[in-house]
């Protein structure tokens, strides 16, 4: 057999830092650094990253055929000085807090990337541009022959926003938003202000967003941005800071909402959902705009997305019900960790001019890109601890899991490859019973110690979709990239919103046959589960649906507040035994808390200590 040809793709050094390798066209492994380093979107150079996917490629770096980072560092710093001389001297703040780390690393990355590789990649470094990583990262793996593409996050190197097509195994993009004026940016600046972590809050505040009323849209339209008809817009600068401060956003901004930003974790007011509606219905309009734009220039019938703001997956549920476009791809991994695959695959395909063979469902073989682990790796863990454990065959296995699912009882599962992207897939999961009433409050604050308003995801059989949320038979989201609301024979309580419940009170009904997944919009981020991509997962659900009936489970991710998701057996350890959590599965053993010696459950406080608050 001859030697494959292998890419190496890398990001890092901004956040989410990533590797992926491509060997002969086939992906065939692609994992974060914080999964490694326990460090939360890591954003530093993904060493662990690239020596896990050599790892499991089989290969050595005098082996790798290509390196490609997934940016333009050059260009990038060409934006950066620009941006500090137009606003010089005011931005110095941020200049010296940005330039050691360009002058130490990002401006030599060949050296830096040199070095990761031990010296021992002779071949030639490659940097496609930002948003080139993530339009390949959204079509490259999608299943269609062409489509249409579309790219939005806060900032590559000066684009924003981009799009154009892709056909066979070239894409070409035609149109681009830059710098200053930013979606990604925008969004940031609101969960800023309403007091969460910019660059990982942005989730919080689509969650929140349901519990309030959108009544700041307006006055986005009318005073933070000019938005033209074809989704591209200019924002009034003099509301923001991030171009010359080291915050989102500028005192004009405050007054216009009417007082500073929200102290991050003080109480959550009725204004902070209310802009979180507002800014989610801003969002939405913009990328439909985008979006219709986008089929009338091509003409095209699929659409693929990428960028951090394609995790937004109620505007994406929107696109896909509401846009002209018939189908809809999205990349799993669709913020930077993704563009290191993107990267790979605009070696392969544009430079290299490989062939492309479009699979049926899509190339990234369910997100399982991530590492896997023995009975024997794990056994040895276990007994090294003095853990209690039982091992189960496949089969018995599943009838205890679903029997304590039942009983109301929390379930960490670790079963084969980790998931690529933000989020768990029911690899690297914690399980419980939709159906059950306390489960949102009991998950939150027992088991992840997070806001209470958080929702939780469905994960339901793929053949079982359309009978519990409001998505046609085929369609199918199998990476929990798009929201859909429950059907309404399967609400309860009425409405809520008109029975005069608010904000946070809306928490208190129950809303549906599966209170612990229906947001309190009657809407849910929906993983669709297939037998062919996720198996085993697809075995485990169908298994809970013969013994109670209910094909749909809770799927949040396993982990804590502000702790990466779980990687390794140790980290699934740890994590059970402090939290909540009852039982835990690795492979093909179970854990049950309480017969767990004492001396194994530590302090619960100095657990949490150790990850930042996200
Ligand atoms: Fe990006």
């Amino acid at each position: 057999m001859s030697k494959p040809t292998v890419v190496l793709g890398i990001s890092g050094f901004y956040h989410d830092a990533a590797a992926a390798i491509v060997c002969d066209g086939d992906i065939v492994a692609a994992a974060q650094e914080e999964r490694f380093t326990r460090v939360k979107h890591d954003p530093g150079f993904p060493q662990l990253a690239i020596e896990y996917c050599l790892r499991e490629a089989g290969v050595a770096p005098e082996d790798l055929d290509a390196v490609a980072f997934y940016e333009k560092p050059l260009t990038k710093f060409d934006r950066l000085l620009e941006t500090y001389l137009s606003y010089a001297p005011a931005g110095f703040a941020s200049f010296r807090q940005a330039m050691p780390v360009w002058l130490k690393q990002k401006l030599h990355l060949p050296r830096v990337m040199d070095r990761g590789l031990k010296g021992r990649y002779q071949g030639r470094y490659v940097f496609p541009e930002h948003h080139e990583s993530h339009a390949a990262s959204a079509f490259f793996p999608s299943p269609f022959e062409e489509a249409a593409i579309l790219t939005i996050d806060g900032v590559g190197e000066w684009a924003t926003a981009a799009c154009g097509v892709g056909r066979g195994n070239r894409i070409e993009l035609t149109q681009e938003l830059r710098f200053p004026h930013s979606l990604g940016l925008l969004y940031s600046a609101f969960t800023y202000y309403t007091g969460f972590r910019v660059n990982s809050g942005e989730y919080k505040l689509m969650g929140l967003a349901p519990y309030g009323e959108p009544r700041y849209a307006d006055v986005i339209f009318e005073k933070l941005i000019d938005l033209k008809a074809d989704g591209s817009f200019r924002m009034d600068l003099s509301y923001f800071n991030y171009c010359q401060g080291l915050t989102m956003t500028s005192e004009r901004f405050h007054q216009l909402f009417g007082g500073p930003p929200r102290q991050p974790e003080s109480p959550v007011t009725d204004r902070d959902m209310d802009l979180a509606a507002s800014i989610q219905v801003v969002t939405e309009e913009i990328i439909l705009r985008m979006v219709r734009h986008l089929h009338r220039q091509t003409g095209m019938k699929n659409l693929c997305l990428a960028g951090g703001v394609a995790l937004n997956c109620v505007a994406n549920g929107r696109v896909l019900r509401e846009g002209p476009f018939e189908d809809l791809w999205i990349q799993p991994a669709a913020g930077d960790a993704g563009g290191a695959l993107g990267a790979a695959l605009v070696v392969w395909h544009q430079l290299m001019g490989r062939e492309r063979r479009p699979q049926p469902a899509d190339s990234m073989k369910g997100a399982l890109l991530g590492p896997a682990f023995s009975d024997d790796q794990i056994k040895a863990v276990l007994d090294g601890l003095g853990a209690c454990y039982h091992y189960y065959d496949d089969d018995t296995m599943l009838d205890r899991v679903v029997a304590l699912l039942g009983e109301e009882k929390v379930v960490g599962r670790l079963q084969g490859r980790m998931e690529f992207g933000p989020r768990a897939l029911g690899s690297r999961s914690i399980l419980g019973d939709a159906r059950s009433t306390k489960m949102q409050s009991v998950m939150n604050l027992k088991i992840k110690f997070r806001e209470s308003f958080r929702p939780f995801a469905p994960s339901v059989l793929q053949e079982y979709v359309s009978e519990y949320f409001e998505m046609a038979p085929g369609v199918e989201s199998p990476y929990m990239l798009l929201v859909a609301d429950v059907r309404p024979e399967k609400r309860v309580d009425g409405d809520a919103r008109g029975a005069g419940l608010k904000g946070m009170a809306l928490l208190k009904a129950k809303r549906s046959v599966v209170p612990a997944i229906t947001h309190v919009d009657y809407s849910a981020r929906v993983q669709t589960v297939e037998r062919d991509r996720h198996a085993t997962y697809h075995k485990l659900i169908s298994r809970f649906r013969d013994a109670t009936g209910c094909p749909v489970i809770i799927n949040t991710s396993f982990n804590v507040r502000g702790e990466p998701i779980v990687c390794s057996p140790e980290d699934a350890l740890n994590c059970f035994l402090n939290t909540g959590m009852d039982a835990l599965v690795l492979e093909h053993f179970l854990l049950l808390k309480p017969e767990q010696p004492e001396g194994l459950l530590s302090n619960q406080e100095e657990y949490l200590k150790a990850f930042k608050l996200d």
